[in-house]
């Protein structure tokens, strides 16, 4: 297995499947860490410099809350207005990372272009970890997505795995190319407008990824172990920012969960969603027995925490 010191963690394209199993079982080490709410000291000689161009809650939070639970320390921007990035200068990647590299050990990005944490990368004498870019990729929710399906159902072989929703997004895009390395099944359900480009389809069957296109929730929801969601009303992901808009379309039935599609559906089934929600998740959903998305969301911490200390040669 490749090390994961000194790693830029940009895409799930190359990953391989024990190194997904190496970092479940750093999380399994790390998690009571996170459960019983202490501080460790095993990076508190390391400092993580987070460089966000486009807004984020849980990404940014869950990898500063990781870096706190290690002990560690954190600097960086939330809004790249603030920056020299963000105002009249315009500032480079390449120049803004040349800066970047000298205040911390680490670098956690997140941009509105997609390849800019792979440029980012290319300047750096610090590992880059993506935390989303454009419609590009977004390895760190989706490892902690399968960390989740891990823990909840036991495996992440034998699943059906129905993922709902706009299949541009970059969740979707990871999830793709990381379920060619288990025997799951990936059954995919768009509105047209959002379907997955014919290129990311052509790389999937190159990796070798099982998956097939359904049209309605009805031809699915039965078969589904897991229910993998992303809105359909959505930001354009290339803008620097998308302010919220006055009025915001309503998600169709389709591809919408609630209590009533949920009678449909295995009794053990399980719904992830990785958040912010529209309409296609309703509070209703939160009560029944399927939601892992509050678990999903504490997982992200500790998957960060496996990241931030494998990258930063914790366990060499
Ligand atoms: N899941 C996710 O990427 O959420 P944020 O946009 O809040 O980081």
């Amino acid at each position: 297995m490749r090390s994961f010191a000194g790693r830029d963690i940009l895409s799930l394209k190359d990953f391989e499947r024990n190194e997904f199993f190496h970092l479940f079982e750093i999380c399994d080490r790390l998690e009571p860490i996170a459960r019983s709410r202490q501080n460790t000291d095993l990076l508190a000689s390391k400092t993580l410099v987070t460089a966000f161009y486009q807004p984020s809650t849980r990404t940014r939070l869950a990898h500063e809350a990781a870096m706190h639970r290690l002990g560690g320390h954190v600097l960086g921007f939330s809004d790249a207005k603030m920056t020299r990035a963000g105002d009249f200068y315009q500032e480079s990647i390449k120049d803004t990372v040349h800066m970047l590299e000298y205040y911390g050990d680490a670098m956690v990005m997140r941009h509105f272009q997609q390849g800019a944490p792979a440029e980012a990368a290319k300047w750096a004498s610090i590992p880059v970890i993506n935390a989303g870019d454009g419609w590009g990729e977004h390895p760190t929710q989706v490892l902690t997505d399968l960390y989740t399906i891990l823990k909840e159902k036991g495996t992440l072989d034998g699943l059906t795995i129905v993922a709902i929703g706009d299949h541009r997004m970059r969740t979707m895009h990871s999830i793709g190319y990381a379920l060619s390395q288990f025997d799951a099944e990936l059954v995919i359900l768009s509105p047209e407008d959002m379907a997955p480009l014919p290129e990311f389809l052509a790389e999937l069957d190159e990796k070798g990824t099982n998956y097939r296109i359904v049209e309605h929730i009805d031809q699915v929801i039965a078969d589904a172990d897991v229910i993998y969601m992303e809105p359909v009303v959505q930001p354009d992901y290339t803008k620097s920012v998308d302010e919220a808009p006055d009025e915001y379309g309503m998600t169709p039935a389709n591809y919408k969960i609630t209590q009533d599609v949920m009678k449909k559906a295995k009794g053990d089934s399980i719904i992830l969603h990785s958040l912010p929600r529209m309409d296609e998740l309703l509070p209703e959903v939160d009560d029944l027995k399927h939601a892992r998305y509050w678990q999903e969301a504490y997982n992200g911490v500790v998957m960060r925490m496996a990241l931030l200390s494998s990258i930063l040669g914790a366990w060499e």
